[in-house]
This record gives C-alpha cells, structure tokens and sequence, in this order.
C-alpha cells in the first residue's frame, strides 16, 4: 500500500513537475505566464471597428508590463488586433552569441496572440542598430557576414513562418539626403546586401508579406524619393518586397504636410506597393499651449494621419510605438517621461484615443 502510494506521487506529482520545468527550460526562476485571453468583444474598442473595415490596428509591445502589469494585457487585447514586440526580434535581444539564439520572450508575444486573435508584425530583421558585440567586433570577411545574416534570417523566419504576417526585412538603410547608410552590412557586403535580405527572408517564408521601414520617409523629399527608386529597382530586379513603412515617430513640433504623405502613400500604391504606419507616437513636450490644448493637437494630428492611411487604397495598417504613456521610449525634456501615446499613464484613453475611434467610425 505504501509503495502504490510512493508511486502514484512520482507518477502524479513528480513526473509533471519535472516536465514542466524541463519544458520551460527555466527551472530556477520561472517567469509568469504571459496575460492570458481577455474578453475582446466590446463593440466599440479600436480593434472592433477596424476590424469591420477589414484594417488593423496595432502597438508596438514590451515583455515586462505584459507579465507583471494586469491592465497593461486587458487593454492591449481588448483595443489592438496586431501586435509588435518592440525589442525582441532585435539581434542583440535574440542571437546573443554566433551559435545560440534565444527565443523565450519572443514565444510569449506569439502565445498572447494567438490566445487573443492578434496579428504579429516583425521588426526588423536587418538593421545597422542593437546588433551584439561579437558581430560588431568579430571583424568577419564578406563571404562570413554574408552566412551570417543568412542564418539569422533563415532560423528566425523558418521558426515562425505562418506565424508573422508582414516583416520589416531592411531596417533604416537610407540616410536623410537619400544615401545608403554607412552600416557594417553596406562596409561588408556592399549595397546588394538588401536584395538578399529580402531573398532569403522570401525563401524561408513565401506567404509573409515583406517590407522595408525607416523614419522621415513619410513627406515627399530626398529621404522618400530614395525609398521609392530603391524599391522600384527592387521591384524590377525581381526581388520580394510587398510594403513600405513610415514608422512616424512625430513630435508637435513639425506637424505633418498631410497632402505631401498622401502623394508619397500614392506613388507607392502605383508601384502595387503597400504601406502601414508602423511606429507611430507624437511627442508633446515641445508642443506650445496649455497641456489640454496639447492634447487636443495630438488628437487633431492622430486623425489626421489615420485618415490619410484609411483615404488611400494601399493602406493596411495604423500601429502605434506602445500605447499607454505609462511605457514609452520616448522620454522627455523635463526629465519625465513625455505623453506620446492614446492612453495615458492610468490607462484612461486620451484626446487622441477619441479621436481615432471617431475616424474609425467615420465613412473615410
Ligand atoms: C526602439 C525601442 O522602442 C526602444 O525600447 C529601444 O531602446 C531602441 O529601439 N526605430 C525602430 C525601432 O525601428 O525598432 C526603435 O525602437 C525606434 C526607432
């Protein structure tokens, strides 16, 4: 009797216990579970109403506050039918060392997802920042880099293929006067580097629709026009890319020429070329007036964007960088953080989150 019951605790107990933690390969300090689903039904959150026109609305999303802050998971599930983890797919976040990848928060991003019906968009694959030392030091020749970046794309876009809707494959490769920029990927490889990106990311996922991103590319200008030449040469060499990016990280400062963004999402949709507003957040700080009419300017500046992206054909998605100031990589002149986003620190929606509903609503 004694020994059926020493049994039935390895076999009940003990076995699962030991299964779990080999599973979650963390067996000294176990992270919390990412938020697990929420009610997504309310008829008038953001995601509701885009979702009726067939339009996503995102964020860009942090690990920490989705594990250890409730409200932060309710809110982001209930008004947002796409995500983008904001840091994880980041060379330096992710492939630490030449033989070994790390892929433990980006898998939480993708359980929170799909418990909640979202989309994840996946940023950026090849880009000139947040790389690891061991690849900004190792000194590689052309043909070594070359495997490099072929491996990391293969390993991390074959891992979620089906699972990543869209890619930002070449990240910030051009500079403000429309020069490519002077990155160890252009000093090594030289300028073809951005064709293969999108190669090899297309060979280890043919259906995710590929794009290239990068900021003060959203006006006409050199910055824009160079975008375009270069996807258009992309575009005629055969090469897979589907979608532009303007990430629009905006301040009130410099408002936007609304006609001058809408020629520019234009031009690209000629090109059968999609665009997304990809990281998109407007700094108050610098703003003048009360803070209520601050605000008030960013609600104004908010529409304004979401309907030119909703006027033009080619538009698919409005995605914010974060959506509650309360976590924000934006941070202020007075030392605190500024108020960039459509909710505020307690989660209350802002001006700006009011004013998207509207337009979302609206017959634009
Ligand atoms: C930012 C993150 O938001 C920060 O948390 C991080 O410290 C630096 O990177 N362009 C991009 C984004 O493509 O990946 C950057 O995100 C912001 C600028």
């Amino acid at each position: 009797m004694k020994y059926r019951l020493f049994l039935a605790v390895v076999v009940f107990v003990l076995v699962p216990f030991l299964i779990v933690f080999r599973v979650s390969g963390t067996p000294t300090a176990p992270a919390p579970a990412p938020t697990p689903a929420v009610e997504t039904s309310s008829s008038t959150s953001l995601r509701s109403l885009a979702q009726k026109r067939g339009f996503s609305i995102g964020a860009g999303v942090e690990l920490a506050p989705l594990q250890n802050d409730p409200n932060y998971g309710s809110v982001l599930a209930r008004e947002f039918n796409l995500l983008v983890p904001e840091n994880a797919f980041k060379f330096d976040d992710l492939h630490p060392k030449r033989d070994r990848y790390d892929f433990r928060k980006l898998d939480r991003f993708f359980a929170f997802a799909k418990a909640n019906n979202m989309l994840v968009r996946g940023s950026p694959l090849v880009w000139h920042y947040a790389l690891p030392s061991w690849l900004n030091e190792g000194n590689f020749t052309r043909d070594e880099l070359l495997a490099i970046m072929r491996e990391h794309i293969q390993t991390l876009v074959s891992r979620y293929r089906g699972q990543v809707f869209a890619w930002d494959v070449v990240n910030e490769a051009l500079n403000r006067d429309g020069s490519l920029k002077d990155t160890i990927w252009l000093r090594q490889i030289g300028p073809e580097y951005i064709d293969l990106a999108y190669r090899w990311t297309h060979e280890a996922d043919p259906q995710a629709r590929l794009f290239y991103s990068d900021y003060q590319n959203e006006e006409l200008g050199r910055k824009a026009d160079a975008m375009y030449t270069m996807v258009k040469g992309l575009l005629q060499r055969g090469v897979p890319i589907h979608g532009v990016g303007f990430q629009s990280h905006r301040g009130l400062k410099n408002p936007p020429d609304l006609e001058s963004h809408a020629k520019n999402i234009k031009r690209f949709g000629e090109l059968g070329v999609e665009v997304q507003f990809t990281e998109l957040d407007i700094k108050i700080a610098e703003g003048t007036g009360s803070k209520e009419e601050r605000l008030a300017a960013q609600a104004r500046t908010y529409g304004d964007l979401l309907q030119v992206c909703l006027r033009a054909q080619n538009c698919s998605a409005f995605i914010t960088w974060g959506f509650t100031d309360r976590y924000t990589w934006i941070s202020g002149t007075t030392g605190e953080l500024d108020a960039p986003l459509i909710f505020d620190k307690s989660y209350q929606p802002k001006p700006a989150y009011n004013t998207i509903k509207e337009v979302l609503n609206s017959g634009v």
